[in-house]
């Protein structure tokens, strides 16, 4: 059996040291520096020859964070390290995965090429901002759900008389999926968006009226689509809304916005991305030993879909 290790850049420690905590390992001695120009310079301090390397590196703003990751998995490939699967708990790049438009780029399939031909060999992500992003890998890609530990943390909150709300037509599957494992009804707001970073709610599509609300989506960016989603419904008579989102991207002001908004009771989200501030209304639910169970399982050959059973 080859031996694994586990190493990490910059961007995301304290989740990539709590992966290696559950794990009981420690994270592969690796120094990262930047030259006074910027440029970014990353060294394995210790012996990788045929090991089984777990890189962990989200790629949020800036770009640096992926450059970070493609060095890594270089230099590792350079070590002769056996193998290298590139563990990606936000893939940024995600929302331009298709030429809606002529002349724009396909940054999702882009950067994808780009971690390939640095020389991984598999992938892990999760909750990719669409599944089929998984195709654009000419490598294994894993796809794991954060939906299994929002939603036991969703249980723990014992709500009564709530239903899920979709704030997209997007976000409609993953919604779907949530209100079907907490046994309620699903509303979808129907949104439109005039120009970048602009969101418009058009239309409410179900009965919001004096129920408590949980909005289910994958990233919260600007924080203009949940924050008008939560709006929308408080107009329409909700109760409390409560939200869910996996990605905490949190751009400009998004976490001041979100802050001190009347219209979002709490906020739950995972740690693929750091929060740069506490806050109170927001609540951060570690998805470490999904992402730890995930790497074991890869090293031994076994199964992970039972990490993600959840129907969709
Ligand atoms: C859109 O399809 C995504 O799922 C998010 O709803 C969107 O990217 C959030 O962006 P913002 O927070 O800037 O409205």
């Amino acid at each position: 059996m080859l031996d694994f290790k586990i190493a990490s850049g910059r961007s995301n420690l304290p989740l990539a040291r709590n992966i290696a905590n559950y794990i009981g390992v420690e994270l592969t001695d690796v120094t990262i520096k930047n030259f006074s120009d910027g440029e970014i310079w990353v060294k394995y301090e210790e012996n990788i020859r045929g090991v089984d390397l777990f890189i962990i590196q989200s790629t949020f703003a800036p770009a640096d964070n992926l450059l970070e990751l493609l060095l890594l998995i270089d230099a590792a490939k350079r070590a002769s390290a056996k193998r290298v699967t590139a563990v990606i708990p936000y893939f940024a790049y995600a929302r331009q995965d298709r030429k809606d438009q002529p002349r724009v780029s396909i940054s999702a399939k882009l950067i994808a090429n780009l971690i390939t031909r640095a020389g991984a060999d598999r992938v892990i992500m999760i909750d990719l901002h669409s599944s089929q992003i998984q195709g654009f890998f000419d490598i294994p890609s894993d796809h794991l759900y954060a939906s299994p530990v929002l939603i036991r943390r969703l249980l723990h909150l014992g709500l009564t008389n709530f239903i899920v709300a979709a704030p997209d037509i997007g976000a409609a599957k993953t919604a779907r999926a949530y209100a079907k494992r907490l046994n309620v009804d699903l509303v979808i707001i129907d949104k439109r968006r005039p120009e970048h970073n602009v969101a418009e709610v058009l239309n409410i599509i179900g009965e919001p009226e004096g129920k408590n609300v949980i909005i289910v989506d994958d990233l919260i960016d600007t924080g203009t689509t949940f924050i008008q989603c939560a709006e929308a419904l408080k107009n329409r008579g909700a109760l409390d809304i409560y939200g869910v989102c996996v990605h905490p991207v949190f751009s400009g002001n998004a976490l001041e916005k979100i802050n001190s908004t009347q219209a979002l009771k709490k906020l739950f989200v995972t740690d693929t991305i750091p929060l740069r501030a506490e806050s109170d209304k927001i609540e951060v639910v570690s998805v470490a030993e999904l992402f730890a169970e995930a790497i074991i399982r890869t090293h031994d050959n076994r199964s992970i879909s039972s990490l993600f059973e959840i129907e969709r």
